[in-house]
């Protein structure tokens, strides 16, 4: 786990004539979530945690705006990353893209002097409001980073549950050896480490490891995966296999991806956005819709400039 999910940083108070919403100081242990296997063998048994439940979601931001400090990187950011889709995150570096995403899971606030308006809804509900939980936005809305992250010393079987104790699910051995099996197959690894739960994630080969966190975030049935350019680190190879596997993930899990890979945003979103920050100015959405329609005609030359890898 990256340190800068492990604790929740006290807040700083409102900022007057924005609405810095923060969360009072927790020491929560957070991280990534995940999702529902349908895509898993047939013959797995029935789910045993209807209580967690894993619909398809939309996830809905509206008018984000963002901080650090007086710093402003966000402007006004709106975009519908509809259920059970991939959209992708695009634009050159420092615009925002990664921001934008910590503002999708609430991790954003983990930063001192950060702050933000707007809203984030997930299904028409804000993950903001007060009274919602952090753990509980986390929970539904997982994320997987540049650089795999797994906990090195631990098992794999032990990486994948990691998660549960951080959401409070209590859960039997049987369980446990089902959400295990269920997750590594849906994040495409199940066939490679069936025979070796027990050794250490540490020693897998990165692509393998990326999977491994893909698992662990599924095993407590996200809602959303976001993904923090989740293939810059990795060979070709593990990365096919990790776009092969957003294929299957979109049908239980909604995903919004960072890439700067043209191709891989081709291959795997249907909807884009693309962000840009000039001259100074804060980050915002150049033009976002069906990702076909972004790469063959987009409707702003800046774009058409992006895509076509005339800059950034
Ligand atoms: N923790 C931070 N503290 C202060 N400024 C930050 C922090 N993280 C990012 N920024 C600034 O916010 C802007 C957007 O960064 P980022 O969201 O990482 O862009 P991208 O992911 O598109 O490269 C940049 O100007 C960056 O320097
Ligand atoms: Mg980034």
């Amino acid at each position: 786990m990256s340190d800068d999910i492990t604790t929740v940083l006290p807040a700083a108070g409102d900022t007057p004539g924005r609405r810095a919403r923060r969360e009072p100081a927790q020491a929560t242990p957070v991280f990534p979530p995940p999702t529902e296997g349908d895509l898993v063998q047939a013959e797995l048994p029935p789910d045993p945690f209807p209580q967690l439940p894993s619909d398809l979601a939309t996830l809905d931001a509206r008018g984000i705006t963002a901080w650090f400090g007086d710093h402003q990187v966000l402007d006004r950011v709106s975009l519908t990353m509809p259920a059970g889709e991939v959209t992708a995150l695009i634009g050159p570096s420092g615009c925002g893209k990664s921001t934008f995403l910590r503002i999708l899971n609430r991790m954003h606030e983990l930063v001192p002097s950060a702050s933000l308006a707007g809203e984030v809804l997930l299904d028409g509900v804000d993950i903001y409001d007060t009274g919602r939980k952090l753990t509980e936005a986390r929970r539904d809305i997982g994320m997987v980073f540049q650089k795999p992250n797994p906990f090195p010393a631990m098992s794999i079987y032990d990486n994948v549950i990691a998660g549960l104790r951080l959401t409070g699910v209590r859960a039997s051995r049987d369980e446990k050896d089902y959400l295990v099996e269920r997750s590594l197959a849906s994040a495409g690894l199940w066939k490679e480490v069936k025979d070796r739960l027990r050794q250490p994630g540490g020693g897998l080969s990165g692509g393998q490891q990326q999977r491994l966190c893909i698992a662990r975030s599924l095993a407590v049935k996200p809602k959303v995966l976001l993904m923090d350019e989740p293939c810059s680190a990795l060979d070709p190879t593990s990365t096919r296999v990790i776009e092969e596997t957003m294929g299957e993930l979109q049908k239980e899990v909604t995903i919004v991806i960072v890439t700067h890979n043209m191709q891989q945003a081709q291959r795997v979103s249907q909807q884009c956005a693309f962000f840009l920050a000039s001259q100074g100015q804060p980050g915002h959405i150049v033009e976002h819709g069906d990702t076909a329609a972004m790469f063959d005609s987009p409707i702003d030359p800046r774009t058409y400039d992006y895509v076509n890898g005339r800059f950034g």
